[in-house]
């Protein structure tokens, strides 16, 4: 049969690139329309990659057996992200409230939850200042509380953020782009003493003095440019790759190290761990993934504290970690760990 297509009606050409596969983000077309091209994702997914664009939830089945969500209970999302462990949790609670700092990425997620029929009530908010999401909810406490740490794959992989030392783009580190001093705004402000304390406090980075020394001397405009920089601090090439996903990039410490503190990533943790006994309800359960032993140490003395003067009854303050068919099928979740507790 033969078919006229107009001149306008034809299907949109595949983006243009140097060689079989995509590289750049933008190229990643298939994965970017994941509706479109179900089979990329799954392809994707199956080689241990997340598709671009996209966040697996960590640890998922351990945080639904840590909160056990009930039909009748409020659950609050303190990190929305893509939306995975509230799309998981919703439908098992009467109530779903989330938040996230950045409205960029919420703003993309509350979309895709609302064509799948999930209904959340999302807040543009910090989970420092949850009291305030909670007195606009005409809420005191939740029964149940999720805060998964750390930043989401679509905000690494999004070369405009300056997240990861894989792009190229602008020094920015952000996670709410409305306010705020930028990575490059920050060492620029920052004495070299103050970039080496944060480096090795936040980072545990072995050269941190050195590195701080070369930020100051030569400061990075590019997520690109410092990657180039770390290497060069430590002798290496600046085209370095790793061997394989599981090994740690040699600048990962130092993008880690100033995205914490572009963000006040401590502060803000240190603000929910003592709100957290406050916004629970009686018998109420909270759950935290931490990525790193900064926040694995607060998490831990925190929850400890709050079980030893009797504001807890029980949970896990050791915190597990994936499994390890998590960890060869999204290499993303291998430095997790899961903590949570119940109020008394
Ligand atoms: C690891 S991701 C969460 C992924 C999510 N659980 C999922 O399944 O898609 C962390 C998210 O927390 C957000 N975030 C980080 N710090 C925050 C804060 N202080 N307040 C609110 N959101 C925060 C980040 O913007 C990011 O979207």
């Amino acid at each position: 049969m033969y078919v006229h297509t107009m001149p306008d009606e034809k299907p949109p050409r595949r983006k243009r690139y140097a060689g079989t596969h995509p590289r750049r983000f933008e190229e990643r077309y298939k994965e970017l329309e994941a509706a479109r091209f179900p089979e990329q994702a799954a392809k994707i997914r199956a080689q241990g990659r997340t598709p671009a664009g996209t966040h697996v939830p960590v640890m998922l089945q351990e945080v639904l057996k840590a909160l056990e969500p009930h039909d009748w209970q409020t659950f609050l999302d303190c990190t929305l992200g893509f939306g995975g462990h509230t799309e998981a949790i919703a439908p098992r609670v009467a109530r779903t409230i989330a938040l996230d700092v950045d409205a960029e990425e919420q703003s993309r997620t509350v979309a895709r939850l609302q064509a799948r029929n999930v209904a959340i009530s999302a807040h543009h908010a910090n989970f420092a200042g949850i009291a305030k999401v909670l007195k606009a909810e005409n809420l005191q406490c939740v029964d149940l509380l999720l805060a998964d740490l750390g930043v989401s794959s679509m905000q690494l992989d999004r070369p405009e953020r300056g997240f990861s030392y894989k792009n190229s783009g602008p020094l920015d580190m952000r996670m709410d782009r409305s306010r705020g001093q930028t990575a490059a705004q920050l060492l620029e402000a920052l004495r070299e003493k103050e970039i080496a304390t944060i480096l090795r406090e936040l980072g545990d980075e072995s050269q941190a003095e050195k590195i701080a020394a070369a930020l100051k001397a030569e400061p990075p405009k590019s997520a690109n440019d410092l990657t180039v920089l770390v290497l060069r601090t430590k002798g290496m090439a600046p085209r370095h790759r790793q061997k394989s996903a599981a090994e740690t990039h040699p600048a990962a410490r130092v993008f880690q190290a100033l995205r914490m503190a572009v963000n006040k990533e401590t502060e803000n943790l240190e603000s929910l761990l003592r709100n957290l006994p406050y916004v629970l309800n009686e018998g109420g359960r909270a759950a935290i993934i931490t990525f790193h032993s900064g926040e694995e140490r607060r998490v831990r003395e925190a929850l400890c504290a709050g079980l030893a003067s009797g504001l807890y009854e029980k949970g896990d303050t050791e915190g597990a970690g994936p499994s390890r068919d998590e960890i060869y099928n999204n290499p993303r979740s291998r430095s997790a760990r899961l903590f949570w507790v119940q109020r008394v």
